[in-house]
């Protein structure tokens, strides 16, 4: 059998950690292909030059025009321009806008039978214009932010419990910004609920309080930390475990911002949902019963994506 192509869209700090991780679990061949003069081959060929040390068999190719990710299975889009600090994602929308409609049209071209997933900020906008600017299948493009916000949530509560972060799975639904819901009743230490931990006396409502606020500004304490860019090892390692899903039909449930016709009360909009990720792209999408609280937080996250698609539309007039 071939081996499975992987194609990366931007080769910047997400895409070449991608691309490590990619090769390192042998996932397929690579192509890195970015704008930026040399850069893809560049990446590429010291990517190749750890397959020696580590003992993976991909091949890695770097390039700059979109015929050289022809026929890929999956396609990860980072291109574009991250956080500086100050910024917030949304900033970005005008700028990586344009990125999107040119991607799209590469991939539309070149790789129509890929499973997409992008990463680009402002993410819930810009899965949703790539979709359009595409014209792939809803259900094989897909929006990474669910992965990386509950692994954020994930990581502090198995700070505060003092347990492993194998034994905690946390849930964060709708938009990947301010107004995500990490769902505090459905997040876990090896099925106990957080808030029966409470009631355990393993930790208090107020320090889980500061828990969900630390998470929902998880990218932005990382962007203040680093002064020239966002976070890019947890994004890509949440990339790679969507696109093994799919690669190996896992049919893994992960949070991620999948497109909604109907569900969750939501028509024509990319959310933050769990759902179903196999051969068959977004296989599912999966409905949970939710409390008012969370159904008030979703509510407020749907607004400020829906909001930005108006910018988006006033941005290029091809989207409206
Ligand atoms: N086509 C291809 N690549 C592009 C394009 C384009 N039109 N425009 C920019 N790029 C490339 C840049 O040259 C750069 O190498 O995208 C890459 C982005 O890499 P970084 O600046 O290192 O950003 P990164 O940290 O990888 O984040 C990428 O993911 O999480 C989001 O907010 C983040 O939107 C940002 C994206």
């Amino acid at each position: 059998m071939a081996r499975k192509k992987i194609a990366l869209i931007g080769a910047g700090n997400i895409g070449g950690t991608l691309a490590h991780l990619a090769a390192q679990k042998e996932l397929g061949d690579i192509v890195l292909f970015d704008i930026a003069d040399g850069v893809p081959q560049g990446k590429a060929l010291d990517l190749s030059q750890c397959g020696p040390v580590e003992g993976f068999d991909a091949q890695i190719t770097g390039s700059s025009d979109y015929a050289a990710i022809a026929g890929a299975d999956v396609v990860i889009v980072t291109a574009g321009v991250p956080r500086k600090p100050g910024m917030s994602r949304d900033d970005l929308l005008g700028i990586n806008l344009k990125v999107m409609k040119a991607v799209g049209e590469g991939i539309k071209a070149n790789a129509p039978d890929a499973f997409v997933i992008c990463i680009t900020n402002p993410l819930d906008a810009m899965v949703w214009a790539l979709r359009e600017f595409s014209g792939l299948p809803h259900n094989k493009v897909v929006g990474m932010a669910g992965v990386l916000d509950s692994a954020r949530f994930s990581t502090f509560l198995a700070w505060e419990f003092g347990v492993s972060v194998r034994d905690v799975t946390s849930f964060v639904l709708g938009g990947h910004g301010d107004t995500m819901v990490p769902v505090v009743e459905y997040s876990t230490v090896k099925g106990i609920p957080v808030p029966d931990l409470i009631k355990m006396g393993k930790s208090t409502q107020e320090r889980i309080d500061e828990i969900v606020k630390r998470t929902a500004n998880g990218g932005g304490e990382v962007v203040a930390l680093l002064k020239t860019g966002s976070a890019f090892y947890a994004p890509a390692a949440s990339g790679i475990a969507m696109a093994e899903a799919y690669l190996k039909d896992q049919k893994r449930v992960l949070p991620c911002a999948a497109y909604l016709d109907g569900q969750y009360g939501v028509d024509g909009l990319y959310v933050g949902v769990p759902v179903k990720i196999g051969a068959g792209g977004v296989e599912e999408v999966i409905e949970i019963e939710l409390n008012e609280t969370a159904k008030a937080g979703l509510q407020v996250s749907i607004d400020a994506v829906k909001e930005l698609l108006v910018a988006c539309k006033g941005i290029d007039e091809s989207l409206a």
